[in-house]
């Protein structure tokens, strides 16, 4: 076990891009920022300074974050952002925890500026104007791979991110969806994809050709570079509106490259999936699960587009967060019910501080008479995508005392309110309950 050290300087970077010159935010001036290494059990250590005029706060995306909710970064949540000028250093566990996290801003759209997508024009502005209309936010200019559009935009021939491979070896790919808005397909031409972890858990081994990410979710798959040398695509497309948008022109690809391929070679193109494809309701099996299973909830709750419709609320949207306490070691059954019926998406709902075993999921309305749970070897995940117009129901033992927020990963839905805050309360104190907070976190 070891401690990690990393210093984060926000600052805005000059990149040129898509032949348009603008000022990104970035972590020290990278594009995609900073990768950061830990192993299990290790302690992170991440001094955060603010050089940019804008508010900023980091989430460490699906790390459970235990006993240290004042670390997690959800601004107005848990932390006041860190403004202008100002640094907080985060500082908190991989306790029990492995695999592949995501690192974003978690303030307003900003994490829309440090990577994934390429927008541009500035996204404040088009947070504003977005929710000002009322309307549906914009694509993003170009869907990107490490960074890199491909050869599919204006003046993007040569911004092709290449990963090259060596004939007959396995890789390990780290996949996350860091879109805002659009839920993403990823494919390799003529190469299967072993998907084997999810949300940082392990999975039973589920072999596929495409693979399915909203917002938020990660995954990692298995890849056997066992075909011709040669160059192959790999091709990343939105999902949206409950069709594949029309792909040609506006995925992401990036080369797929075998050492000793001919340099003058063509890319072969990645086949996306059709319309029809349920690809977005997939969702893969845990190994086994652990002791602390809650087959036995006691707290159960229905949530109808993200809003517990058996906890009394008001009909219209609320300018404030919901909070629902919930007490000490609860056992929490949560059903999430998507009511949209045509062109909409699937919600990736997110809960930080807990993962949850997802023991079902269907289409339709949720019929507690007819629907089938697994309770032997449901996924351990912290984001799950509610089927557009379905359900999917979790359970979670609320162990983590803090405040812990859950939304929809789509960032407009999470505008328009798509969220709520669980305070995880234990009332009788003692070795579970949360430290005060730390003297440096940033003030309102
Ligand atoms: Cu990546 Cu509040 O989430």
């Amino acid at each position: 076990v070891s401690t990690r050290f990393y210093d984060f300087k926000v600052q805005t970077k000059r990149v040129t891009k898509l032949c348009n010159t603008k000022d990104i935010v970035t972590i020290n001036g990278k594009f995609p920022g900073p990768v950061v290494y830990a192993q299990e059990d290790d302690r992170i250590i991440v001094k955060v300074t603010n050089k940019t005029p804008f508010n900023i706060t980091i989430h460490w995306h699906g790390i459970r974050q235990r006993l240290s909710c004042w670390y997690d970064g959800p601004s107005y949540i848990t932390q006041c952002p860190i403004q202008a000028g100002q640094s907080f250093t985060y500082n908190f566990t991989v306790a029990k925890q492995k695999g592949t996290f995501f690192w974003h801003a978690h303030v307003s759209w900003l994490r829309g500026t440090v990577y994934g997508e390429y927008w541009m024009k500035d996204l404040q502005e088009i947070e504003h104007s977005t929710l000002a209309s009322g309307g549906a936010p914009p694509r993003a200019d170009a869907f990107t791979i490490n960074g890199h559009p491909g050869p599919n935009y204006n003046c993007s021939i040569n911004d092709v991110y290449q990963l090259d491979v060596v004939p007959r070896k396995t890789y390990l790919l780290r996949l996350i969806n860091a879109g805002l808005n659009t839920e993403n397909f990823l494919a390799i031409a003529n190469h299967k994809l072993t998907i084997v972890e999810a949300d940082a858990e392990y999975t039973k081994p589920f072999t596929t050709d495409t693979v399915m990410l909203g917002p938020g979710q990660t995954l990692n798959v298995l890849v056997t570079a066992d075909q011709p040398v040669g160059k192959y695509s790999m091709a990343v497309a939105p999902y949206k509106s409950g069709r594949i948008v029309h792909y040609q022109n506006i995925s992401a690809i990036a080369c797929f490259n075998y050492l000793g391929a001919a340099s003058e070679s063509l890319y072969l193109p990645a086949k996306l999936p059709k319309l029809d494809d349920k690809l977005a309701v997939k969702t893969n099996k845990k190994g086994s699960y652990t002791e602390d299973f809650p087959d036995t909830p006691s707290k159960f709750y229905n949530f109808v587009n993200g809003a517990p419709n058996n906890i009394p609320h008001d009909t219209q949207s609320l300018n404030g967060t919901r909070t629902k306490v919930l007490e000490y070691g609860s056992k929490v059954q949560l059903i999430f019910q998507d009511t949209g019926t045509v062109n909409i998406e699937n919600h990736p709902m997110h809960f930080h501080g807990h993962s949850f075993y997802v023991v079902g999921y269907g289409t339709g309305n949720y019929n507690p008479q007819t629907a089938k749970f697994n309770l032997v070897d449901p996924p351990y995940m912290s984001t799950i995508g509610v089927p557009v117009g379905g359900w999917a129901a979790i359970r979670f033992v609320a162990d983590n005392p803090g405040v812990w927020y859950m939304h929809c990963h789509i960032d407009i839905h999470q505008s328009w309110g798509l969220g709520m805050v669980f305070i995880v309360y234990n009332g009788k104190g003692e070795s579970e309950s949360l430290p005060p907070p730390p003297a440096d976190l940033p003030q309102c």
